[in-house]
């Protein structure tokens, strides 16, 4: 690092979120949240039972202004205070992308401050280290609405992708599961919360259990909830219940063995890495069954188990702006022609995931 305390303006806008936080990396390396402002969508989504991206990237542009305006003040900074701005500049929603890098890049040109492009999913890679003194090398299980991937954090920017979701990203697939029982947007809160009142006793399948390469494939258990769900028709509110309990047990049980072979895999790549650490982030990880999963998986193999508190595994623009402020003190910035970006793999080299529908 060759600059800091650094203090930055981060910005948010690739998905349904419209958000604005100011954040400070201090001399020690630790990170403060000055304003952390997220303005979220949710109502204007709902009807549809997912994010409608024209309607989005509307939103941003009426929402990001008042939004920045509420996160400077807040941090009782004003634009000449800052040492630099940065804004996802994808993967995501490219209209809403554009609306948050093209804000960015006008205050830092109007201020003459640095720039910074964020990968959103590196700002999710790295959002541990802004409440939990976490050093690189971890191994991540990054779990949201757009994503499912197991990630080895080498460094800022050196990223090995072991994992992806051949089909559904588990967020989506809660999602899904929400819509098809008829329960609200976002789905897997409400899902999470009927689960707690039913039991696991329908019989449904765990796809890819015991695969070599850690990658997860949802669609087939999405289906299959859909089969159990029609059989039940109509559905009462006990069925509901133990559906959600049925689909959420899958699930964990999904991701305790793919981040079980994650972790041999990891342990292989870094032989010498005596601090094992796993980092769940993503909007997914604020479900309390996953988080136990992850928890006993951790305990049996010796593994500190970290997880952002819930306001920083959702989508936010604190960990943008960290993020950020991390490239910065490695000296690195953006020019104003850095393009927004719709698909922006964490790990450009990884190979191809077999199957259809891969996602990057
Ligand atoms: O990270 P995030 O806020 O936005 C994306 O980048 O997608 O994640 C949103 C996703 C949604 O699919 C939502 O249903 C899911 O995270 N989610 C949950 C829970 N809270 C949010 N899934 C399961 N259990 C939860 N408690
Ligand atoms: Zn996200």
């Amino acid at each position: 690092m060759n600059r800091t305390p650094l203090t930055l303006l981060g910005i948010e806008t690739s998905c349904d979120e419209t958000a604005a936080a100011v954040v400070r990396l201090c001399a020690n390396g630790s990170g403060e949240i000055l304003a952390n402002v997220v303005r979220a969508q949710l109502d204007l989504h709902a009807a549809y039972g997912g994010v409608v991206p024209e309607i989005a990237a509307r939103a941003h542009v009426d929402l990001l202004d008042p939004a920045i305006k509420q996160a400077m003040a807040e941090a009782q900074v004003d634009f000449g205070g800052l040492d630099g701005v940065a804004a996802a500049a994808g993967p995501g929603l490219i209209g809403g992308v554009i609306v948050g890098l093209t804000t960015a890049k006008a205050i830092a040109l109007g201020c003459g401050k640095p720039f910074v492009a964020v990968n959103h999913l590196e700002a999710h890679a790295l959002s541990p280290g802004l409440t939990d003194s976490v050093q690189p090398p971890y191994l991540l299980l990054l779990v949201s609405g757009g994503h499912t991937q197991l990630v080895v954090v080498k460094d800022v920017g050196d990223y090995t992708r072991l994992g992806t979701t051949l089909d559904d990203a588990l967020g989506e697939a809660f999602d899904k599961a929400a819509k098809l029982l008829g329960l609200g947007y976002p789905g897997g809160p409400e899902v999470e919360q009927w689960a707690a009142k039913g039991s696991p006793s329908v019989p449904l399948p765990r796809p890819m259990l015991g695969r070599a390469e850690p990658h997860f494939s949802l669609a087939g258990l999405k289906t299959a909830l859909r089969h159990e769900a029609m059989a039940r028709t109509p559905l009462s509110d006990s069925d509901v219940a133990d559906l959600c309990a049925s689909f959420q047990a899958a699930v964990c049980d999904v991701v305790r063995d793919r981040v079980t072979r994650a972790m041999d895999l990891f342990e292989d790549q870094l032989p010498n890495t005596t601090a094992l650490t796993l980092v769940a982030a993503g909007g997914v990880a604020a479900n309390r069954a996953l988080r136990a999963a992850l928890g006993e998986v951790a305990d049996a193999r010796g593994y500190r188990l970290v997880v952002p508190p819930p306001a920083l595994c959702t989508d936010n623009a604190a960990m943008i702006a960290w993020a950020g402020a991390q490239r910065l003190a490695r000296g690195l910035s953006d020019q104003m022609d850095a393009p927004a970006r719709a698909r922006w793999p964490l790990d450009p080299d990884a190979p191809p995931a077999h199957g259809a529908g891969v996602k990057a």
